[in-house]
C-alpha cells in the first residue's frame, strides 16, 4: 500500500472530518465524572456522532481487516493500566482514574482520528505527570513535521521526552496514515533514529499517537480481542492528533478550540 498525498480539496475533506472528531472529545468533557460508566460515555458519543454531527463511526464494527472481532464502541475508553482499544462497558469511573478516550469518525468518506487524556476528579501525582509527559511527547513529535523531515525524526523526539522522565514507549502500536482509509501507510513509530525512515512530503496525512507507560513498555492483549494492557499493570497514557504535512511544516487537523 502506497502513501497517499492529499490535494487541497481532499485536505478540506480531512479537515472537516477531523474537526468533527475533535468536537466529540469536547462534547464528552463535562460527562467524565466519578460514577459514570464507560458504556454511558459511549452511548453519549454514539448519539452525538450519528445525530447532530451527521457522521458515521469508523470504530463500530471495525475488524482491522478481518483480523479482530467487530469493535462494539463509538469510542475506545482506556482507563489506568489499559494502554489502548479499551471496550466501553459497565466499568464505573472513580476519583483519581486517568482515561484515554479515542474517537474516529467518517465524514464524506474522510476519516478523523483523535484522542486525549481525561482526569476523573483529581489525578494522582504520577497520573498527572504521566499524562502531561505523554502530551509533551506528542507535541515534540508534531513539531518535527515538515517536508524533508523523516518519520525517524518524529519517533526520536517522542522517545526522548518520554524516556527523560523515566517512562517508556509502547512498541506494538503506532500512528498511521489516514484518509479515505482508516489505517493506511505509513506506520508512524513513536521511537526511532533521527534521519531514518520515510521522508515526509506536503500532502501526507497521518496520526501521531504515542502510548507512554509508567513502568516497562511491554503490553498484553486481553482475550476480548481488543483491550491492550501493560504487562506489569503500570499506568499508561496516550494522546493523538491527525496531522497534515504542509509546505511550511504541519497543520494539526484535530485541534480543539485551536489548542493541541
Ligand atoms: N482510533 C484507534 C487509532 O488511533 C483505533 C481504534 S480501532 C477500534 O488508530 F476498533 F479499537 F476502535
Ligand atoms: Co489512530
Ligand atoms: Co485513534
Amino acid at each position: 500500500m502506497a502513501i497517499t498525498i492529499k490535494n487541497a480539496e481532499e485536505l478540506e475533506g480531512m479537515r472537516a472530518a477531523c474537526q468533527a472528531a475533535a468536537s466529540v472529545l469536547q462534547y464528552l468533557e463535562d460527562h467524565v465524572q466519578p460514577g459514570v460508566t464507560t458504556g454511558q460515555l459511549d452511548d453519549l458519543a454514539r448519539e452525538y456522532v450519528l445525530g447532530p454531527l451527521g457522521c458515521t463511526s469508523a470504530t463500530i464494527g471495525y475488524t482491522a481487516g478481518g483480523s479482530r472481532p467487530p469493535f462494539p464502541g463509538a469510542i475506545c475508553s482506556s482507563v489506568n493500566h489499559v494502554v489502548c482499544h479499551g471496550i466501553p462497558g459497565n466499568k464505573k469511573l472513580k476519583r483519581g482514574d486517568i482515561m484515554n478516550i479515542d474517537v474516529t469518525v467518517i465524514k464524506d468518506g474522510w476519516h478523523g482520528d483523535t484522542s486525549k487524556m481525561f482526569y476523573v476528579g483529581e489525578p494522582t501525582v504520577l497520573g498527572r505527570r504521566l499524562s502531561e509527559t505523554a502530551h509533551t511527547a506528542m507535541v515534540a513529535g508534531i513539531e518535527q513535521v515538515r517536508p524533508g523531515a523523516t518519520l525517524g525524526d518524529i519517533g526520536h523526539a517522542i522517545q526522548q521526552v518520554a524516556e527523560a522522565e523515566g517512562f517508556s514507549i509502547v512498541r506494538e502500536y503506532c500512528g498511521h496514515g489516514i484518509g479515505r482509509v482508516f489505517h493506511e501507510d505509513p506506520q508512524v513509530l513513536h521511537y526511532g533514529k533521527p534521519g531514518a525512515g520515510e521522508v515526509l512530503k506536503t500532502g501526507m496525512t497521518f496520526t501521531i499517537e504515542p502510548m507512554v507507560n509508567a513502568g516497562a513498555p511491554g503490553t498484553r492483549e486481553l482475550p476480548d480481542g481488543w483491550t491492550v494492557v501493560t504487562r506489569d499493570h503500570s499506568l499508561s497514557a496516550q494522546w493523538e492528533h491527525t496531522i497534515a504535512v504542509t509546505d511550511s511544516g504541519y497543520e494539526v487537523l484535530t485541534l480543539r478550540n485551536g489548542a493541541v
